[in-house]
């Protein structure tokens, strides 16, 4: 069992990654929480494969549970509206602690319920997927989306604990284990160049999930963004490499309506893009490009993009929330495990960097 550290400006907490840590969820919340009511919001999804363990797990709590239909379409106010209400029709008042339960879209939107309700309440997430084990659930943002882009209405909010039980991956449909592993894929890039080796030479255990490298890269990865977010709690400066591989993937979910690919996806294909743009600006050389080019597309395939225009998805940049004052923020690499950010870099080599990750996903398509 690993026990990380977040000391976060607003607060700090846990991060239990453990095995079977599900079956210990009612005294490791209790132990934060005491004897305050306890309002689960759990994906309906998350619910019909693991609810059976969650409510044995939660059982002497005596828990409210809301059960609900997510879906990035369903990251809307409306749901959240929808939620305050259960909440208050079942006496939630301010002493409450929700416990959300599900992936990134449970951790999110049941996470801004709580950032919310009455001003603020207390959050658990226990997240079920690996996208938000590694990634959404460490770090306190929540929120929801606008139909003109995600994640445009939120609020820092951090939890009291996060329990990451990676067991439950077992049962994930396998695009979305991949996806996840996208973003872990971004902390070596990022970070560390012992976790990038790791998935470099222990790639089939990886995607077997074998549960002794699953630990491992999700403790990592927890401990990586544990690190940025003790530092940099509100993105003013060092969480900002946690967008590696967001500007141009928020692009290409916007210009494909978020249908087409996966978050984990887009970022994977994002991170070839920077990776080519950084080469193209002089500042990564083309083994290690080519390199961390290469873990990516092991970890793929990466969806089709056939019928989707570069330029458009080039275009879309300057509507993302790390356009700043006009100005484009990338965070892009110049070693394995090290990246810098760079302001409004030449708009003719951001086209040409996207294009040249059209075309890696466009050969490996056709040589599959
Ligand atoms: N997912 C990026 C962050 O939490 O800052």
């Amino acid at each position: 069992m690993q026990r990380i550290r977040v000391n976060a400006a607003s607060s700090s907490y846990d991060v239990v990654v453990a095995g079977g840590c599900i079956e210990r969820a009612a005294e490791e919340i209790q132990a934060v929480s005491g004897s305050r009511r306890i309002f689960v919001i759990a994906d309906e999804g998350a619910l019909a494969v693991l609810g059976d363990r969650l409510e044995r797990s939660l059982a002497a709590l005596n828990p409210t549970l809301f059960p609900i239909r997510l879906g990035e379409e369903r990251k809307r106010l409306a749901v959240v509206e929808e939620l305050a209400e259960r909440m208050h029709r079942a006496g939630a008042d301010r002493s409450a602690v929700v416990v959300t339960f599900g992936g990134g879209i449970a951790g999110d939107l049941g996470g801004f319920v709580a950032a919310s309700y009455m001003r603020g309440v207390s959050f658990v997430q226990i997240p079920t997927t690996l996208l938000a084990q590694v990634d959404a659930s460490v770090g306190g943002k929540t929120g929801v989306n606008l139909s003109s882009g995600k994640n445009l209405i939120g609020a820092f909010h951090q939890p009291l604990l996060v329990l990451i039980d990676p067991q439950t991956l077992a049962t994930l449909p396998a695009q979305e284990y991949r996806a996840g592993l996208f973003e872990v894929i971004k902390h070596g890039i990022i970070w560390s160049p012992e976790l990038f080796q790791v998935l470099e030479d222990q790639r089939d255990a990886v995607i077997a999930r074998e549960p002794t490298v699953l630990e491992k890269i999700v403790a990592d990865s927890v401990r990586i963004k544990a690190s940025v977010v003790s530092e940099d709690e509100r993105e003013s400066g060092l969480r900002r490499i946690l967008n590696y591989g967001h500007t141009l993937g928020h692009g290409l979910e916007a210009e494909t309506g978020y249908r087409r690919l996966l978050h984990g996806e887009a970022v994977g294909w994002g991170m070839i893009a920077a990776g080519r743009l950084a080469e193209s600006l002089g500042m990564f050389s083309a083994t290690d490009r080519a390199r961390a080019e290469q873990l990516i597309l092991a970890y793929g395939p990466l969806p089709d993009l056939a019928g989707v225009d570069p330029a458009a998805v080039a275009a879309r940049i300057h509507g993302d929330k790390k356009t700043i004052g006009g100005k484009v923020h990338f965070v892009l690499p110049t070693a394995i495990g090290k990246v810098e950010v760079i302001v409004n870099p030449a708009a003719d080599k951001v086209l040409a960097a996207t294009q040249a990750a059209f075309d890696v996903v466009a050969r490996t398509a056709a040589a599959q």
